[in-house]
């Protein structure tokens, strides 16, 4: 009987410590957060519990099912973000706004910008622990990078080839002259980080790839409560399945897709970052200059007559002539500007963060840096915003934008994209062997409706009309 007792005092204890460490967790350090944050004047749309404002987020996010248009315009910002562009309205460029009890600063005011990255060490800054939790299926814990770029050409050349002759026999074989070019464009940049990296190949692992991109897709194209109190447990289904995706991918490694070398979890981890940072950016760089170039066919005759100057009748490509290619580096950045294929940079403080006199970010509060908004931001770059015009890159790096920090696609500070180098090479490469083999146009059935699935892509592929150069 006594042992009984005992056994219910000790189990009662369990639950009121359980239940005081939930209220803390989801009540208590929440509510504390948020008065710290008020108390510094950092306000926004008012959270309720135990949502936070994702009710108000999923209501009419661009996640590709819905409006699809035929006409292109570039002005996406309050189509892919509607939240975001109605917040702005009311609160400014910087405003906090909750994902569940996850507090975010969402900012997308360069001078903060700036103050974040020199006023402020870089190793004061970690990832969201909340996203990295929801995606450790997809990352692991993983970041090295290696940097032979040259050896890297020959490389890319050969794969692009074999892209652009399947291209050619596809053509001679229908009578159409249309090619959905986003899905070889993928896998052709993917074939590149895999070569180049762990020496494994798109045509004999693509089974990597499709397990990547649906575990992609599960994770990011589902309806979950992000930063929501056991959100977890009310879609447990899909949560179950990226796990499963995950735990397949990491299983490759044993079954010999990547290399010898690479067997430990760790490794393993690097592989995923780098599949899913690398070749899924670089190919939608790609891809969206290849929209932007067939809607401004006088730019596509800009970049053949550079191709002729620098590369003139080399047959081969060589790292050297890239330099020359400035017209072509203007065009890469004015598409990084309006499509970047990574639309945001996420941080998490580690300790609070005194910015100023008057601002200190609490720990924990996750900021979130909008590098949609600030490129689409007609106070930084002038009325015409949403127009292509690579020109604005000509003498300046920053494309005319009124403050340097206004322009981020690899983002900014001790966190920037390690991997930049590799895609200017890879973006100059495959662009210069697709232009001078075809000239292309946009085909009546493209319906624009660019997404966010972590990067931002067109949700219905790119179909072009390809016309081949002889
Ligand atoms: C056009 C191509 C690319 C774009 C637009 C892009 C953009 C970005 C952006 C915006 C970030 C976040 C930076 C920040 O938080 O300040 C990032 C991080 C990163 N990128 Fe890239 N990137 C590209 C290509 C690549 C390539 C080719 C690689 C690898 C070979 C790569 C590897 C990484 C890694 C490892 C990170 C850090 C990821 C992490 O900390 O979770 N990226 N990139």
């Amino acid at each position: 009987m006594e042992h009984m007792a005992m056994a219910v005092i000790f189990f009662f204890f369990i639950i009121l410590y359980l239940l005081c460490r939930l209220s803390l967790s989801c009540w208590v350090f929440p509510f504390l957060t948020h008065r710290r944050l008020k108390k510094n004047g950092l306000t926004g749309p008012s959270p309720s519990f135990p949502l936070g404002n994702l009710s108000e987020m999923k209501k009419k996010t661009n996640t590709g099912s819905s409006s699809c248009t035929n006409s292109i315009s570039h002005d996406i910002y309050s189509t892919l973000f509607p939240h975001f562009a109605r917040w702005r309205n009311s609160h400014g460029k910087v405003f906090v706004y909750w994902l569940g009890t996850e507090p975010f600063l969402y900012i997308a005011d360069p001078v903060l910008v700036k103050k974040l990255s020199t006023q402020v060490s870089a190793k004061n800054w970690g990832k969201p622990t909340v996203f990295k939790r929801d995606r450790a299926p997809m990352f692991g814990n993983g970041l090295i990078m290696s940097d032979c770029l040259k050896a890297m050409v020959s490389l890319m050349v050969e794969t692009t080839r074999t892209m652009l002759d399947t291209w050619t026999t596809q053509l001679r074989n229908s009578d159409t002259r249309e090619i959905d070019v986003e899905k070889s464009i993928r896998e052709t940049a993917g074939e590149i980080i895999a070569k180049a990296s762990f020496g494994i190949s798109y045509q004999s692992d693509h089974h990597v790839f499709e397990k990547f991109r649906a575990l992609q897709i599960s994770l990011f194209q589902t309806k979950r409560l992000l930063g929501v109190p056991f959100g977890k447990f009310l879609y447990l289904k899909q949560a179950l399945e990226a796990s499963r995706l995950g735990k397949e991918i990491n299983q490759l490694d044993q079954q010999g897709s990547f290399r010898k070398a690479l067997t430990t979890q760790q490794l393993v981890d690097e592989c995923k970052t780098f599949f899913f940072s690398g070749h899924e950016t670089s190919a939608l760089s790609i891809i969206w200059t290849m929209l932007l170039l067939a809607t401004n066919p006088e730019w596509q005759n800009e970049l053949r007559e550079e191709i002729r100057e620098v590369v003139g009748d080399n047959k081969e490509l060589h790292f050297n002539m890239l330099a020359g290619l400035k017209k072509m580096g203007w065009v890469m950045n004015e598409v990084f500007r309006l499509y970047p294929s990574g639309p945001n940079a996420q941080r998490q403080a580690k300790d609070d963060i005194r910015v100023s006199e008057d601002l200190t970010i609490p720990r924990g509060t996750n900021l979130w840096i909008d590098i949609v908004g600030m490129h689409h931001d007609s106070e930084l770059w002038g009325e015409d915003v949403h127009e292509f015009k690579p020109e604005r890159f000509k003498d300046d790096i920053n494309g005319g934008c009124k403050h340097k920090m206004g322009f981020l696609p690899f983002g900014f500070g001790g966190r920037m994209c390690i991997g930049r180098n590799l895609s200017f090479l890879e973006y100059k490469i495959v662009l210069t062997l697709i232009l001078s083999r075809f000239s292309f146009t946009m085909s009546p059935t493209y319906c624009h409706c660019p997404s966010t699935l972590l990067t931002m892509r067109p949700s219905y592929g790119l179909p072009l009309v390809f016309q081949p150069l002889d």
